[in-house]
């Protein structure tokens, strides 16, 4: 394994003090055990530290002295304070919020300086005459080890080294049913001797329980929280899609009102069936050149907090998967300001915290909870998020309750390991590896739009018209390409891009392919990226004609709660006839189901909702010609695809809602 270096910046302006200084850490670090490569530099000005945290990814720490002058060069005995150490701290956390700080002091000012700082993120102090450079380094090694502690990781390799025979769960039992088979070792030596090893069973205590943590677990969570900027972090080994569900059961009793984007993850719509919530849609921006669907307009949303300030919360999905994230603060002040909860979906925005092009995050934003699918974006195993809470009213009692009842009693160790081990990277390589997945993000813009044929689609491009005023942002790691000079259709150019230069793109619209940068993006996938489209662009096709997909109806109307509806019996009635014309029977009939074409994913009838011929109209022709658009939801009674619908009986039955 490569060894690590961590940089600590001591910040001091007075040149002789600070090479002394710096000249006495050094040696200590030299002299003492060094397990993360500490090296000491220093500059004189807040200008130079300043640029150092932005252009120095190895810097873990600093030193900060109390007072920064800089000394007036037409007279030498007048001193300009340059920043006081409570800026400069302020600074420096907005732009790495994970570095450990530590400011130098003169014994005669401690009570002024800590006074100061107080309320700021500061680790600790040091006084500056004492020059206990030991002292000093070893408290820094000790925060850089605190980060780097993965507590669950350990425990979990620490038990696999110790050998103990399986008398437990699971019934491969570390693996020695596959090994010797002659049929099915080769899947053994396939996924590799320790993921079995480490799959282990709850029955070891000394593995802690994710359904109530108390040991290695907990202290695994704890380190996430302080990362994230949270109160209290849960691990999820469900994905995001049980994480908003988690949420919303604790946050939600039947009939209370959720506002929600209609855009929302499908594990959304499901939280709401789950929780009895009576759901309040709000439409979607929409980019019609490309059929992107976007955030809700910040008018739209600050409508619905004043018109429904007895919802007791308010999710969003900030980024959207295709990028393009909120300006939350103001919404998240105009919802609390009416008692209303925000739950913030970061299912794609996990790393956001680790640089300040992507912040602030929905939790520095004011949000109330966060999901994060660690997994997509950050070094996590598939499946492996997390859940972040800084409600004041956070019900721990309640939460676990239901966190329980969606966790299985037996979790894969190897995804709470890889969230343990994700949550370090981020706090110790997040900063370089984003900055590096930022700049690939920029040349490979600059080498696509070079082809001349595909061209990447900026936020001016992507913005529907409706949020132009939003203060929206794009997240620069999705890159979305338009494709429609190409001469492929989207299917055939996915193909080519799979069959002929094995690349697999994220996700398509009808004339868009969408690229995801990470932090595992490297500039070889880069430039074998920018070889393949060059080498389709310079084939120079005719372009094609390409179908767009057609917008989707705006919500109609709510009738019933959606649980009320879904557990319903109902009844099946066809969409389309045997001659294929659409059944006008539909009309003015309530749903069962949810049903949602993928892409885009947005559902367009949910249980309890009103049909329309617009609507039937509108996935009659899904069905017939959109052949790689799957519409989920839908029934097939033989050839002839139906619809769950409320019988006469059950509406009667109900309470309706409008
Ligand atoms: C916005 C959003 N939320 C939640 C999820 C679900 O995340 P997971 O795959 O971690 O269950 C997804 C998945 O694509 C998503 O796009």
């Amino acid at each position: 394994m490569k060894k690590p270096v961590s940089r600590v910046l001591v910040i001091n302006d007075e040149k002789l003090i600070l090479k002394a200084f710096v000249k006495g850490l050094n040696a200590a670090a030299k002299s003492i055990e060094n397990p993360f490569g500490i090296i000491f530099c220093g500059v004189t000005t807040v200008h130079e530290a300043l640029q150092s945290i932005e252009q120095d990814g190895d810097i873990q720490a600093l030193v900060v002295d109390d007072k920064l002058y800089t000394l007036d060069s037409g007279n030498r005995h007048a001193r300009h304070l340059q920043m006081t150490a409570l800026e400069l701290v302020q600074k420096i956390s907005l732009i790495r919020p994970e570095l450990n700080i530590y400011v130098l002091i003169a014994q005669e000012r401690e009570g002024e300086v800590v006074d100061a700082l107080f309320s700021e993120t500061v680790d600790g102090y040091f006084y500056r005459e004492e020059q206990d450079y030991r002292g000093i380094y070893r408290i820094l090694n000790a925060q850089i080890q605190e980060k780097a502690r993965t507590p669950f990781y350990d425990q979990l390799k620490h038990y696999v080294l110790m050998a103990k025979d399986a008398w437990h769960t699971p019934g491969h039992s570390s693996g020695d049913s596959l090994r010797d088979s002659p049929w099915v070792s080769d899947f053994y030596e396939f996924i590799g001797e320790h993921i079995f090893r480490a799959d282990l069973s709850v029955s070891v205590p000394m593995l802690d329980s994710l359904m109530g943590p108390t040991g290695v677990i907990a202290e695994a969570q704890k380190l996430a929280a302080r990362a994230f900027g949270a109160q209290r972090t849960f691990f999820a080994t469900n994905g995001t899609s049980t994480a908003n569900k988690v949420i919303f059961q604790t946050l939600l009793a039947p009939g209370n009102k959720l506002l929600l984007d209609r855009n929302c993850h499908k594990s959304v719509h499901h939280g709401v069936i789950l929780s009895g919530a009576h759901p309040v849609y709000l439409d979607s921006s929409v980019n019609k050149k490309f059929n992107i669907y976007g955030p809700v307009p910040k008018q739209t949303l600050f409508k619905a907090i004043e018109e429904h300030d007895d919802a007791q919360a308010l999710i969003l999905t900030s980024c959207t998967y295709d990028g393009l994230r909120y300006d939350l603060p103001p919404i998240i002040q105009a919802a609390h300001a009416r008692g209303i909860k925000v739950i913030i979906d970061e299912a794609w925005y996990g790393f956001a915290r680790f640089h300040p092009a992507f912040r602030p995050t929905a939790l520095e934003a004011g949000a109330d909870y966060a999901t994060q699918s660690t997994h997509k974006v950050l070094s996590a195993f598939s499946q492996s998020s997390m859940i972040h809470v800084n409600d004041p009213d956070f019900n721990a009692h309640l939460f676990r309750e239901n966190f329980n009842m969606h966790t299985s009693t037996s979790p894969q160790y190897s995804m709470i390991a890889s969230l343990d081990v994700a949550r370090k990277q981020a706090v110790l390589e997040g900063y370089k590896l984003l900055a590096r997945t930022l700049e690939l993000s920029a040349e490979l813009r600059v080498q696509i739009n070079s082809t001349g044929v595909f061209q990447v689609l900026e936020l001016a491009d992507l913005l529907p018209d409706e949020l132009r005023d939003d203060h929206i942002q794009l997240d620069p790691t999705k890159v979305t390409v338009d494709i429609s000079r190409c001469g492929l259709t989207v299917e055939e150019l996915i193909r080519e891009l799979f069959e002929h230069y094995n690349i697999q793109v994220e996700k398509s619209t009808f004339n868009t392919l969408t690229l995801l940068l990470t932090i595992g993006t490297t500039r070889s996938k880069v430039s074998r990226l920018y070889d393949a489209l060059m080498r389709i662009a310079r084939k120079n096709r005719a372009p094609r004609r390409i179908y767009r997909t057609v917008e989707i109806p705006r919500f109609t109307a709510l009738y019933y709660l959606p649980r009320d509806a879904f557990y319903c019996g109902g009844e099946l009635m066809p969409l389309l006839d045997e001659k294929d014309s659409v059944n006008s029977d539909l009309n003015s009939r309530v749903c069962a189901d949810q049903i949602t074409p993928y892409p885009p994913g947005i559902p367009v009838l949910v249980p309890g909702q009103l049909i329309t011929r617009e609507i039937t109209h509108y996935l009659a022709g899904m069905l017939r010609s959109q052949k790689r658009i799957a519409v989920h939801g839908i029934v097939y009674d033989g050839y002839l695809p139906c619809i769950r619908l409320l019988t006469a009986e059950e509406e009667r039955s109900l309470k309706r809602l409008v």
